[in-house]
């Protein structure tokens, strides 16, 4: 059962385990690797004290009554896709210690004024669909139909892979809550950035997360005889790619954004032929929503330049699109006396997370709240995360905490 430090950190173990390939962990929705997972960790829910199921997106889930039935509900959770070559603790982390808390509250008899729910929610990372957050979405009653004819890159469609997975498409709005359903959502999450550690701080508080667009970009050029084709006559569109990448750098920096090419792939490429065609991804976030378009806007006049001067064409497509949210005041303050009651700090650092999460959708339903977990050298979406046992222990004491602060004032 996992109560405590120690058997999270096991069970993270154990689900890294179940879904290691050859290449690193990789559990994508709907995938084998997600049922696997599924069938592992449906029983720790249980053993936890809660009421399991698995909703109609995929997502599992689980709730324990309060003080009597049927009152709204404290959600806590994160999910459990992983990105390829990944960690082990993005996402499975906050899903292990919702139940480690669950288990205390169980454990003290505890009668809260709320439900407890822990979700475990199927995507999060958009890895295999392109599109991200579709299990918060489907709970946060975000759900667009247009995300069925989506495809993964062996060409199954969203609906194909609901349908291999033992769920139905029509069903998918079944998977919704309504607003007054809930009290709250909060999700612990390893921070997956320097701060904390740069800080010596085990914990922290999140403030609100970074928006973000991404976007599938092509680019046509003509492709043509590597040894016979004149440099002056190319129109080579790796070339203009190349040019883009860089624009898409200093538009960045220029607007105080990120931005990422992260895939690339030179169509049909091969030694010997000038690339006729190249597609890629471009993932933008920013605190502020207004500088990150600004970013984008500047970046497709890029594209427009470096196409006339390179006689390609550059097309692209939005995948997804997710404004800045703002954790709640009150759950920021409730989570910040949750993590100084177990650290002794007075002032828990509060921090912006350039990552997006589940909490970002679920926004959309209810005040959302996070906290965040110090990672060595802030590293994530890499084999190399790793938390410390005792500031998962910190992490759990904060967390039940929080919701005892909620269960005693009105600060929601
Ligand atoms: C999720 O991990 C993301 O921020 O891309
Ligand atoms: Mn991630
Ligand atoms: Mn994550």
């Amino acid at each position: 059962m996992i109560h405590d430090a120690a058997s999270v950190m096991q069970a993270c173990d154990r689900l890294a385990a179940i879904s290691a390939r050859s290449d690193g962990i990789e559990r994508v929705y709907l995938s084998d690797e997600h049922a696997r997972c599924h069938a592992l960790v449906a029983p720790w829910f249980e053993a936890a004290g809660l009421t399991t199921w698995q909703d109609a997106a995929g997502n599992l889930c689980g709730r324990m009554e309060g003080a009597s039935d049927g009152l709204p509900a404290v959600m806590l959770g994160s999910h459990l896709d992983t990105v390829p070559c990944a960690g082990r603790y993005d996402g499975i982390l906050g899903v292990m210690i919702a139940l480690a808390v669950v288990a205390r509250f169980k454990a003290a008899r505890h009668t809260l004024p709320f439900a407890l729910e822990v979700v475990g929610f199927g995507d999060e990372e958009g890895v295999r669909f392109g599109s991200t957050l579709l299990g918060s979405q489907a709970i946060a009653g975000g759900w667009n139909a247009r995300w069925w004819g989506l495809e993964d890159a062996e060409g199954i469609t969203l609906a194909e892979a609901f349908t291999s997975f033992g769920l139905v498409p029509e069903r998918i709005a079944e998977a919704s809550r309504r607003p007054d359903a809930l009290v709250a959502y909060l999700e612990a999450h390893i921070e997956q950035g320097p701060y904390l550690e740069a800080q010596t701080r085990p914990l922290g508080v999140v403030t609100a997360i970074a928006g973000a667009r991404r976007f599938d970009v092509e680019c046509a050029g003509h492709a043509g005889h590597a040894g016979t084709t004149p440099m002056t006559m190319r129109k080579d569109a790796l070339c203009a790619v190349s040019e883009a990448v860089l624009a898409i750098e200093n538009a960045a920096r220029k607007h105080s954004c990120v931005a990422t090419v992260g895939k690339l792939d030179t169509v049909a490429g091969a030694v010997n032929v000038v690339p006729g065609l190249v597609r890629f991804s471009v993932d933008i976030r920013a605190q502020d929503d207004t500088l990150r378009d600004q970013a984008w806007a500047e970046i497709t006049a890029a594209f427009e330049s470096i196409g006339t001067a390179r006689r390609v064409a550059f097309s692209n497509r939005e995948t997804h699109c997710a404004a800045a949210v703002g954790c709640a005041p009150g759950l920021q303050n409730a989570i910040a006396r949750g993590i100084s009651s177990v650290t002794g700090e007075k002032e828990p650092l509060r921090l912006v997370s350039g990552a997006g999460h589940d909490a970002m959708a679920m926004a959309n339903l209810t005040d959302v709240g996070m906290l965040f977990l110090r990672c060595a050298g802030g590293i994530s979406h890499h084999p190399d995360e790793s938390v410390l046992e005792e500031d998962v222990a910190l992490g759990i004491d904060a967390m039940v905490a929080t919701v005892s602060a909620l269960a005693e004032t009105d600060s929601v």
